[in-house]
């Protein structure tokens, strides 16, 4: 795995982890609009599952670990021969926004889940209910347009990384190209609308 094929492979593998993760996330957090009863039921539900959600997070942990560090020295294997970064983006998939800043949102996106793991991971629980932590941050402003703009950088890295994953895995067939490209466009946007407005109904009926 020491080849930039190997490191490429581990990066997609575990960048889709992370897409079935945000899915699973965000159907979670979707119960928040079913107001504070349902949204701290299903953390009930989901903390209930002890063991599992522990290996889960470590999983988590590691697949970030393994994403982070292949994306960082793929990115300076990149810059040090800048032809070949050329040809890598233009690769069947021209050149767009988010491939152009893939690197970029990637670095941004870091601080920001440190950020949001000490707002709500990390939480002092033992006086207010998850829906009290959340609808207390985003009555915030800062915080609002902190997570609104957070989810912007997570669709713009996300509609690139989907269908990148996708060509590195092996499915480049120019039949089916079109279409994952069109899903990777439908599911960055399903994640940076159904995120995205969660902050902004919070903080509105607060
Ligand atoms: C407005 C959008 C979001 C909201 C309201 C939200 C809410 C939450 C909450 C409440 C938790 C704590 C769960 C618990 O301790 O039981 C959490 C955990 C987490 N969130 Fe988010 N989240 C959002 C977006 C995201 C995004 C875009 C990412 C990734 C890029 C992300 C990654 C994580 C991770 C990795 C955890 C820890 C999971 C765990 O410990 O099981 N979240 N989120």
């Amino acid at each position: 795995m020491g080849s930039s094929i190997g490191k490429k492979l581990l990066q997609a593998v575990t960048g889709l982890s992370f897409c079935v993760f945000l899915i699973i996330h965000l159907a979670g957090n979707l119960t928040l609009y079913g107001g504070q009863d349902a949204f701290n039921a299903y953390v009930e539900k989901l903390h209930s599952l002890g063991p599992l959600i522990t290996v889960a997070e470590l999983g988590l942990l590691l697949f970030a670990a393994i994403h982070i560090l292949t994306g960082t020295i793929l990115f300076f294997q990149n810059l040090k021969a800048r032809p070949t970064r050329y040809r890598v983006n233009k690769r069947g998939g021209g050149r767009t926004i988010g491939s152009a800043t893939m690197p970029y949102t990637g670095f941004i996106l870091i601080p920001f889940i440190v950020l949001h793991l000490i707002n709500f991971h990390f939480a002092d629980k033992t006086n207010q209910s998850l829906y009290q932590i959340l609808s207390g941050a985003f009555s915030n402003p800062g915080y609002m347009i902190t997570y609104i703009v957070a989810m912007i950088v997570v669709a713009i890295h996300v509609s690139h990384g989907f269908w990148s994953a996708f060509q590195t895995i092996g499915a480049n067939h120019p039949k089916y190209m079109p279409v994952i490209k069109g899903a990777g466009i439908a599911f960055s946007l399903l994640l940076g609308i159904g995120f995205g407005f969660i902050p902004i109904y919070l903080a509105l009926i607060v």
